[in-house]
């Protein structure tokens, strides 16, 4: 069985770790990277720590427009298709890599498995929301991390191959939490911030419908943060940063510590440490549910309504006073945590017998 992979943004390459280490087992993989993401500490750094096999090809399609982007990822992973004649088309999650890949694949009657199927935000207008529901019903296997994920698909009438697998983040944070614990080279990261265990909070920032508020977005964020008892430490996704400096230089914030992007063994480091965690990510969600974290999802609506339950997270508006209630008052119930939503931490390894006892 020959599976082409399509990535392109962090935390597909974060997904691919756990899942490429499982299908090596029981397939020949090509891993397709569409250079969506490129910045070293975006790419790079993923691929060097986390064991993800080196990609055959890199498509180097970088930023730009929805079309553009998405159109010459097309382009390219056809080509790619024609080449290396795959079983299989792989793709993770919802960016503009895995739509690309997905329709590539299903227009040259390749299957298509789709790993992390049937999230909604039921908000049309988020350019996720638009590759997922696309993907989802183009795809042949759809690899779904919870019972919402399945119960959102039956409601589209999806129910053929569609698979309750867990969630594969669930087994990387197992993996790799452990792995971060025991390197004092990863360890050093509080040191070198300045930061104490749970003397902190981390947030990031990312979404198009923050970066979408402009400067006055951002600005209604920090000053909620400028706020809080804790001073808020914040890897800046490349998109924010811009924003997030001129924010500061205009407000001159004295409670917000800025840091480039980290790797995932520092980030998982930075999430288990934090007092709390506020965000627009949907994967830093679930990371802080996992390691028993509160956060404060910095949305209107989420995929991972499970993290809701018993105030573990909570949604704010993008506004000042909104952020700074939830930050301080929420306080959440430890017996909302009994179930286990997320799967065994095993996702992977069923996702990958799945794949191998498929029928044609
Ligand atoms: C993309 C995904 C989003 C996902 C996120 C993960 C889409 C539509 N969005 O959003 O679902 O949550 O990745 O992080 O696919 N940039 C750099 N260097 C990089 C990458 C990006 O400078 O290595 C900057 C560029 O200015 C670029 C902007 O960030 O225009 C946005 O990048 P893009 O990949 O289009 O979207 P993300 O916001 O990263
Ligand atoms: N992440 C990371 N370094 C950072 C910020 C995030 O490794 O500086 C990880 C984070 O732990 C999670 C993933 O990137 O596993 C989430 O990616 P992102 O927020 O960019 O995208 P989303 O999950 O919203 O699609």
């Amino acid at each position: 069985m020959k599976i082409l992979t399509v990535v392109g943004a962090r935390p597909q390459f974060i997904k691919a770790s756990v899942v490429s280490r499982a299908l090596s087992r029981v397939a020949d993989e090509v891993i397709v990277h569409t250079g969506q993401h490129y910045d070293k500490n975006m790419s790079d750094v993923f691929f060097e720590e986390l064991n993800i096999p080196k990609p055959a090809y890199n498509l180097g399609v970088g930023s730009g427009s929805h079309g553009k982007q998405t159109g010459e990822m097309l382009m390219k992973i056809e080509e790619v298709i024609f080449t290396e004649k795959p079983d299989i088309m792989l793709v993770y999650g919802d960016t503009n890599s895995t739509l690309a890949g997905a329709l590539a694949a299903s227009k040259l009657h390749l299957p298509v498995a789709h790993v992390e199927a049937g999230l909604r935000s039921y908000n049309m207008r988020m350019p996720e929301e638009q590759n997922r529901v696309l993907t989802d019903h183009i795809s042949t296997w759809l690899f779904c991390p919870t019972q919402t994920a399945v119960d959102n698909l039956k409601k589209e009438n999806i129910t053929a191959g569609v698979d309750k697998t867990g969630d594969v983040m669930l087994d990387s944070v197992l993996h790799f939490l452990a792995l971060a614990r025991s390197n004092p080279k990863k360890t050093a990261i509080y040191g070198q911030l300045g930061i104490a265990p749970k003397q902190y909070r981390l947030a990031t920032l990312h979404r198009a419908e923050t970066t979408d508020g402009g400067l006055d977005a951002i600005v209604r964020i920090f000053d909620a943060f400028e706020q809080l008892p804790q001073p808020v430490v914040i890897p800046i996704h490349p998109r924010t940063r811009p924003l997030a400096e001129e924010a500061i230089k205009k407000r001159g914030y004295r409670n917000i510590q800025l840091i480039d992007p980290v790797g995932y063994l520092e980030m998982l480091l930075l999430t288990s440490g934090a007092s709390q965690v506020l965000t627009d990510s949907g994967g830093l969600q679930k990371e802080a549910w996992f390691m028993e974290v509160p956060c404060v999802t910095l949305r209107s609506e989420t995929e991972w309504v499970e993290t809701l339950e018993g105030g573990w997270n909570v949604l704010a508006k993008l506004e000042t006073d909104d952020i700074y209630r939830k930050a301080t008052q929420t306080v959440p119930d430890p017996s909302a945590r009994e179930k286990m939503p997320f799967g065994d931490g095993k996702a992977s390894e069923h996702i990958a017998s799945i794949l191998s006892n498929r029928k044609e």
